[in-house]
């Protein structure tokens, strides 16, 4: 089959193309059949200084499940729930099956660049009794203005994040997590997303949102001078469990839809500062240039206006305040109210909450002109450990 440069270039940033992949259709008994896409054969390697699913590109297909350690279930139970977690992750995301009762959802495809990452929310240390090593960059995020959150779909013990390039695979690691969590923990809330399929545009591009906005332009690259530092925990800090992780801020943000689609095409772009076409800012060029957050128009307003979300959410107006947003959108269907249950599983990653989200959404929140048009529904922060050394589970530097 076809493939387009985006698959292509979603595995060359994904990590090594995987033989296994091969392999396991092979194995099934399918007489050698053609060999897998790209798309199929790609696979983001388990083990490594990060977990998986931090800086990889984006997946078609997303799931969010947290947890909550079951009732009398402790740091025992917690260290054997992240060994069977940590086991059927790693052969999952390699394309095999997850042992004996595995459900055979993924059979026939590829691993499809799947990654499985794992979290744990301020309430694991209390039912660990790991408070000692709570770091402080989990304290609670504060309240904001805006804020209309649903506490049941909010914080929980453990988070596991899945994301794959296909729906099957994707669903299979989800209820193999499921499954694997037994009698220790149970599902405190889960949540579906989506975006853009690898191959569905002519070259690899920035995804668009639900708004229809490209989304993600001004993302830190892997690439950039400092970029480990404001995502990643840097070695010898005061949680030295920590080093190599990084913090995650979910944030379910419902997009009041039927409101922004009346809105003409200028005043959408004024909500961003961006051009909706193909994400340039007003200020001119292409989507890479720089915007010229000083130029006025002939009226004598700045081109970019003073509360564009772009604008007041840029690292340079937050005294370098930096995240990297890797989100996915969702789509739940139609409310009690009759509107769309739609907007953004907003996932950011930063070495510390208190110097990336906080600062930015405490400004937002005093003045977004996106505002109207979004609603923060649910929160959650957790604490995402390194990735795991050869023979290691995630989170063992923690747990043991
Ligand atoms: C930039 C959309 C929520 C932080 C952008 C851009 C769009 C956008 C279209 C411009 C393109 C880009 O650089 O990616 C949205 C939507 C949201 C949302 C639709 C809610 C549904 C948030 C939240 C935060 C945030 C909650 C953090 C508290 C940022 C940052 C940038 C950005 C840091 C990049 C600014 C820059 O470096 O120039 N967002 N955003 N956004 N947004 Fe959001």
């Amino acid at each position: 089959g076809t493939v387009g440069a985006a698959g292509a270039a979603g595995l060359a940033l994904g990590g090594a193309g995987g033989a296994a992949g091969y392999a396991v259709l092979g194995d099934a008994g399918d007489g050698g059949g053609p060999a897998l896409t790209t798309v199929g054969s790609a696979r983001v390697p388990f083990r490594g200084a990060h977990q998986a699913g931090i800086t990889q590109p984006s997946q078609a297909r997303g799931h969010l499940v947290a947890f909550d350690l079951a009732p009398g279930a402790g740091r025992k139970e917690a260290v054997a729930l992240m060994r069977r977690w940590s086991r059927v992750a790693e052969l999952l995301m390699a394309g095999e099956p997850a042992g004996g009762a595995d459900s055979g959802v993924a059979r026939d495809a590829g691993p499809c660049s799947l990654t499985v990452t794992f979290g744990f929310g301020a309430s694991f240390f209390d039912r660990t009794g790991l408070v000692a090593r709570r770091p402080a960059q989990l304290e609670p995020l504060p309240a904001f203005s805006s804020d209309r959150l649903d506490p049941k779909r909010s914080d929980g013990d453990l988070w596991v994040q899945i994301g794959a390039d296909d729906a099957l695979v994707a669903f299979h690691a989800l209820r193999t997590v499921q499954r694997e969590a037994g009698a220790a923990a149970k599902v405190r809330w889960q949540m579906n997303g989506f975006n853009r399929s690898p191959g569905a545009t002519a070259h690899p591009m920035t995804a668009r949102n639900l708004m229809g906005q490209v989304d993600g332009t001004g993302n830190p690259k892997p690439t950039d001078p400092g970029f480990d530092g404001h995502v990643f925990v840097a070695p010898g800090g005061d949680q030295p469990w920590m080093a190599g992780g990084s913090y995650a801020v979910v944030r379910r943000i419902r997009m009041l839809l039927d409101d922004w689609e009346k809105l003409p095409l200028k005043d959408q772009e004024a909500v961003i500062g961006r051009r909706k076409s193909d994400g340039a800012p007003l200020t001119g060029g292409t989507e890479t240039t720089e915007p010229d957050l000083d130029k006025l128009g002939p009226d004598g307003k700045p081109v970019i206006p003073a509360d564009a979300h772009a604008r007041i959410s840029a690292p340079e107006q937050n005294g370098g305040a930096t995240m990297l947003r890797r989100p996915f959108s969702y789509h739940d269907g139609i409310g009690p109210d009759g509107t769309p249950d739609a907007g953004l599983l907003f996932i950011c990653w930063q070495a510390d909450p208190r110097k990336g989200f906080v600062p930015v959404q405490r400004k937002l929140d005093r003045g977004d002109a996106l505002s109207p048009f979004i609603r923060h529904e649910s929160s959650a922060l957790f604490a995402v450990p390194g990735g795991p050394a050869d023979g290691e589970y995630v989170g063992q530097r923690l747990l043991e």
